[in-house]
């Protein structure tokens, strides 16, 4: 309801995209769907605990959140490897791909549009997205799952292998994060561990040439990582794309050019 003695309803700021929000990827229907959003947000409030009124607050005003529901990505994160693909072109049409932590699936989304594992241009070479996750993710055109696998166990890796041609991959993606137990220091650890195991799975399976694209926590144990990429590729950044929350920790490793032979 408008408070009286106010001047007219203002337009909502989401009517006009930040110069950020403009390009391909944010359309009328994502300030659209946005304003539907917002119109029915006191009534999706009712009920929900104050936290969870935090999360429904924080997504409607996001507008990656907006932007994922719009171009029917299963989650925001979709805009995380949009941007890292369009600045270093990491997937191409024909490329085999590894998604690690897969679930729900929007990375998977990007990947299959990009290397046209479902076939969608004909005219292009077709590539192939596998993903894995402990948890179960919902099929995907031009995707095969390995669901409730984990990625850190040794089984999983020849698993992985029988669904890539040839058992290899020309890029390998993690976006995996474990459940955060709020110890900061043991979360980081626990999730550079995980990085770890990816860089002995690139031993296994990564052609020479190849990408690793992961996600990490920031803390004392990222220049290990950082380190131990380096001796196995060419070329190694850091980047936090604009889709990761500026207060997460979150960061990336992209290293390119996989210098080792496949054991
Ligand atoms: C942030 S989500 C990934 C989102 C995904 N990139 C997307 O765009 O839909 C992190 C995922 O990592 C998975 N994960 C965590 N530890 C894992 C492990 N050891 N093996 C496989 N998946 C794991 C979690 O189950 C979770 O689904």
């Amino acid at each position: 309801m408008r408070s009286p003695g106010r001047g007219p309803r203002r337009r909502a700021s989401f009517s006009r995209p930040r110069r950020s929000m403009r390009g391909p990827a944010f359309s009328r229907t994502c300030l659209h769907t946005a304003s539907c959003l917002l119109k029915e947000a006191p009534r999706r409030l009712k009920g929900r605990t104050p936290s969870g009124q935090r999360w429904l607050v924080r997504q409607l005003n996001d507008p990656f959140a907006r932007a994922s529901r719009a171009h029917a990505y299963r989650c925001r994160s979709a805009f995380k490897l949009l941007e890292v693909d369009d600045r270093f072109h990491v997937l191409k049409p024909g490329l085999r791909v590894l998604d690690c932590g897969a679930a729900p699936g929007a990375w998977s989304q990007v990947a299959v549009q990009r290397v046209n594992s479902a076939g969608t241009n004909p005219e292009l070479p077709r590539g192939t997205v596998v993903g894995v996750d402990l948890l179960n993710v919902a099929p995907l055109d031009g995707a095969h799952f390995l669901c409730c696998h984990d990625i850190t166990d040794s089984a999983t890796l020849s698993r992985l292998q029988q669904l890539l041609p040839d058992a290899r991959a020309d890029v390998i993606l993690s976006d995996m994060a474990p459940n955060a137990s709020g110890f900061k220091e043991m979360d980081h650890e626990k999730l550079i561990t995980m990085c770890l195991t990816l860089i002995d799975m690139a031993e296994e399976v990564l052609l020479p040439g190849g990408s690793l694209l992961c996600k990490y926590w920031d803390g004392f144990l990222a220049h290990t990582l950082r380190e131990r990429l380096s001796a196995v590729f060419g070329n190694v950044r850091t980047l936090k794309p604009k889709a990761s929350r500026k207060e997460s920790a979150e960061l990336y490793f992209l290293a390119r050019m996989y210098r080792k032979q496949i054991k």
